[in-house]
């Protein structure tokens, strides 16, 4: 089977510069291997979260529909589609909104920033925070469990999504798979080759900056805005350092290597600011002269734009529906002409589960977390290079368990086997040791009975 590649781009704002280079370019690029089979669509409803503007929220879809074609995504060849037109994607959301732990939840990134906010203005906690933010990742969980998918192409501040994903899936597979994997395991993947582009001053290129080149805004536009990329004083004839300057980091992104070598040996010996501006114009404009005229024309033509999204949200639904009805049967929503099962105590939800859950780190190792059936974190282990020897251990460990200590170690509790310390605890202040580890033994002992 090939590789499911999956990734979502929220509708808002108008795409820039960086983000053709930082995520549109290479994932159009990676969709063309014929190893993968690469679904993309618009996250639409994440954009209501932030966005209370329904004008604004129409004109991005369209933008973003056409970016994404004009810049050469091929229909055909993936699955690209708009989050709203998949009715099962919410529906997923709500069954899997019943297995995840609120814990989780509570720590997810962009919730707690908006809390921690508010705590610091002295204000309510949960001040303006809506329940869609508190419930983004769940809905991200659906995106991606909904189509099976085994890689997310995703920036850094989205890999805790990620992960949550894969919680929440290991969850529902415990709580309803009858020993079948329902949902595939998603990882993220970060392109570490992947250029950030800087913006005009030099910091990273964003709309929260406002610091961005537009991307297909006319070629006069486009030397407009590259007339205000900030630089030194260096007067023509002056030595510049292209590695200290961000017009060069930009040229870089859309030149060749013989390009580059030129560009960089001219600004060593003088080019002026304003030369330097007009070659920067010539490459990007060569790059993106025939894109825009595409994107002009698909936006002339919406009904168009309208016919392939909904072509992909049949074919995306081809997988949905089928798949929805499989997992509607596994929680037990079935037609009354099915014949009863006999009820089992075991399947009561509030039979508590601790988990064993890996992941893989920005740093590219493997990891477990030991949570308890709150989704509280018991233990963190230490990194592994190999993710089969990460899920080996975390077998073997249950089935040794009369082998393993645990000690204190500073303000922590360190799990040891066979000599090997494997995992520490969060910081547990003195008087809660003996729980904390009772804890961690009991949590142990659970996750060693399901594996029975
Ligand atoms: N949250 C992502 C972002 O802001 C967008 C997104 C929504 C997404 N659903 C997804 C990305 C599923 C990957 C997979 O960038």
């Amino acid at each position: 089977m090939k590789t499911r590649v999956l990734t979502g781009i929220t509708t808002t704002g108008t795409p820039h510069l960086g983000n053709y280079a930082g995520a549109i370019r290479p994932a159009i690029m990676a969709s063309r291997q014929a190893d993968v089979d690469s679904f993309y669509f618009l996250a639409d409803y994440h954009a209501l979260i932030k966005c209370d503007n329904p004008a604004r929220i129409q004109q991005s879809r369209v933008e973003l529909a056409a970016t994404w074609l004009a810049s050469g995504l091929d229909p055909e060849q993936v699955t690209f589609y708009r989050q709203s037109d998949i009715p099962e994607i919410p529906q997923l959301m709500w069954l899997l909104t019943c297995v995840a732990a609120k814990g989780l939840l509570n720590r997810a990134h962009a919730y707690k920033a908006a809390v921690d906010k508010n705590i610091e203005a002295n204000e309510d906690p949960d001040a303006g925070i809506s329940m869609g933010l508190f419930c983004y990742p769940v809905l991200m969980a659906a995106d991606i469990l909904m189509f099976n998918a085994h890689k997310i192409p995703v920036g850094r501040d989205q890999i805790q999504h990620v992960e949550m994903a894969r919680d929440i899936a290991q969850r529902f597979n415990q709580l309803f798979g009858q020993g079948k994997a329902l949902f595939t395991l998603p990882e993220a993947q970060i392109e570490e080759s992947v250029a950030t582009l800087p913006g005009l001053d030099g910091r990273k290129m964003s709309k929260s900056y406002d610091n961005t080149i537009p991307l297909f805004s006319s070629a006069k536009e486009l030397k407009e805005a590259i007339a205000r990329i900030v630089t030194d004083s260096k007067l023509p004839g002056e030595a510049k350092n292209p590695d200290n300057s961000h017009l060069f980091t930009i040229y870089k992104a859309f030149a060749n290597n013989q390009q580059t070598a030129n560009f960089h040996h001219e600004l060593t010996t003088g080019l002026a600011w304003g030369e330097a501006k007009q070659r920067l114009f010539e490459v990007i404009n060569n790059e993106l002269a025939e894109p825009r005229e595409r994107y002009k024309e698909l936006l002339a033509k919406p009904a168009l734009l309208e016919e392939i999204l909904q072509a992909g949200a049949t074919k995306a639904r081809k997988l949905a529906i089928p798949f929805l009805e499989e997992l509607r049967e596994a929680v037990g929503l079935r037609s009354f002409k099915q014949p009863l099962q006999k009820v089992q105590q075991a399947t009561k939800k509030s039979a508590k589960v601790a988990r064993l859950v890996s992941f893989r780190e920005k740093d590219g190792q493997f990891y477990f977390r030991l949570v308890n059936a709150n989704g509280d974190e018991l233990l963190l282990s230490k990194g592994f290079a190999n993710p089969k020897q990460l899920g080996e251990l975390t077998v073997s460990i249950c089935q040794h368990m009369a082998e393993l200590t645990v000690q204190p170690q500073a303000d922590k509790l360190a799990l040891f086997w066979q000599g090997e310390c494997l995992a520490l605890s969060p910081a547990v202040v003195n008087e809660e040791l003996k729980t904390f580890e009772q804890a961690i033994f009991t949590a142990l002992q659970e996750i060693a009975e399901q594996q029975d």
